[in-house]
């Protein structure tokens, strides 16, 4: 293990709170960087030295408040990229359905699958939606998740879909991690659209788009391009409404066929692409010249018994950095933590794991456009870390079924935790 004192900058004047006793992946550049013996300081919510206990000043100034982490690991908070984390009613009927042989795209086809959950989640007012919501949040911190991405797309017309961003914006305000919000308009043709789907997609170009922008209750815009959703020709016309009004983009992409929208995606500027599992050779060229994160989805991929692995070893070999996310949804990835995913992307992708904790940390982050910030510890970086109690971070993608968290810090705070 490489032992990497993180810098050799002078401790600070101010200290709010100093960790010592620590083991630290920094995960910064998606390594470990492992530092053993080592201390954190944060002022504010911001990490302001890291480095060896050894290099503490004595007495430390100010006199800070002291966590003494038992030699337990500090990583960064998990960073859950791609999640559709607002729902309403059960999709454990279609499991038993898809398990007795009908698979994921019949059941959309014949207007199951994503249709069923718009229609509980239309139905229910944004209270409701805001209580299932909230009841997923707080798991998803238990977990140590410290920044989530949420997308609409259960809603599909302006009304439902401001609703769902609503909520978004209710648990902004309710939670401590940070949370990104994605328009997901564009994530499925409604059934009264049947048949009309351009019409759809100018609803979405010319009404929501414009009003979620209004609004601002969006900073990102998601499509679900594939034969059951939507075609590259309907994907670009969103994506360039959505990067005229100034949102980022981003696309499910190459899941079940290969529509080479991830060509399109990387093209147009995508901070990522998601899924993957269909993605040509040429689709990854594509994202490696334009820097595009590939957002690898395990649960997804394991709840819908695919057997095609997205390209891994072509995204080692052109240095397309690979994220990972739990794509928390009702039918596709019923998964709420990090934890089995790290595990999944490790034994069904191949990732090592210091590949997949990367993806659930630093190269999220980028997947977010927010690897300044979160993602990783160094100086100046968000102070969002969890304290693990495990020997080496390899062990939270060795086990399953325990969750070894000892404390989260957001923002700099200690969070206290619930059950
Ligand atoms: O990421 N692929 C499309 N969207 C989701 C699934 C949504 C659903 O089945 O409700 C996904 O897998
Ligand atoms: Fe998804």
């Amino acid at each position: 293990m490489t032992i990497v004192p993180e810098n050799d900058t002078p401790f600070p004047e101010n200290v709010d709170r100093l960790f010592t006793d620590c083991r630290v992946a920094t995960m910064v550049s998606g390594r470990y960087n492992s530092m053993e013996n080592a201390a954190l300081a944060v002022a504010g919510d911001k990490i302001t030295w890291i480095g060896p206990k050894n290099a503490l000043p004595d007495p430390l100034p100010g006199n800070p408040p002291v966590t003494d982490c038992n030699n337990h690991w500090i990583l960064p908070g998990f960073v859950d990229c791609h999640t559709h984390l607002i729902w309403a009613g059960s999709r454990a009927k279609e499991f038993e359905i898809r398990l007795a042989g009908a698979s994921y795209a019949d059941i959309a086809t014949a207007g199951g699958g994503i249709f069923s959950t718009v229609k509980a989640t239309r139905a229910a007012d944004e209270d409701m939606l805001f209580n299932l919501a909230s009841r997923r949040m707080a798991h998803f911190l238990n977990q140590g998740i410290t920044t989530v991405e949420i997308k609409s797309g259960y809603g599909l017309d302006l009304k439902s879909e401001l609703k769902m961003l609503a909520v978004v914006g209710r648990l902004q305000q309710a939670f401590p991690p940070h949370i990104e919000a994605t328009f997901l308009g564009a994530h499925a043709v409604p059934l009264e659209f049947t048949g009309r789907s351009d019409d759809y997609v100018r609803q979405v170009v010319d009404v929501m788009l414009p009003e979620v922008k209004r609004q601002g209750i969006a900073t990102a815009v998601d499509v679900f391009c594939e034969t059951i959703a939507f075609s590259r020709a309907q994907t670009r016309q969103v994506f360039e409404k959505a990067k005229e009004l100034g949102f980022a983009v981003k696309l499910h992409a190459e899941q079940l066929s290969d529509s080479n929208g991830t060509a399109l995606a990387a093209e147009m500027g995508a901070l990522s692409c998601d899924h993957l599992e269909y993605l040509s050779e040429h689709g990854a060229k594509k994202m490696a010249d334009h820097g595009t994160v590939a957002v690898l989805l395990p649960g997804a991929f394991h709840y819908l018994k695919e057997t095609r692995v997205p390209p891994v070893e072509t995204f080692r070999q052109l240095a397309v950095p690979m994220a990972v996310a739990t794509d928390l949804n009702p039918g596709s990835s019923p998964v709420f933590s990090m934890l089995p995913v790290l595990n999944m992307a490790c034994l069904l992708f191949g990732l090592t794991c210091e590949q997949a904790l990367a993806g659930a940390t630093f190269h999220g982050a980028a997947a977010l456009g927010l690897a300044d910030r979160k993602g990783s510890l160094a100086r100046g970086k968000d102070a969002d870390f969890v304290i693990w109690d495990v020997d080496t971070p390899a062990d939270l993608c060795y086990f399953t079924g325990i969750t070894p968290l000892k404390q989260v810090v957001i923002g700099g705070k200690p969070i206290r935790l619930e059950n």
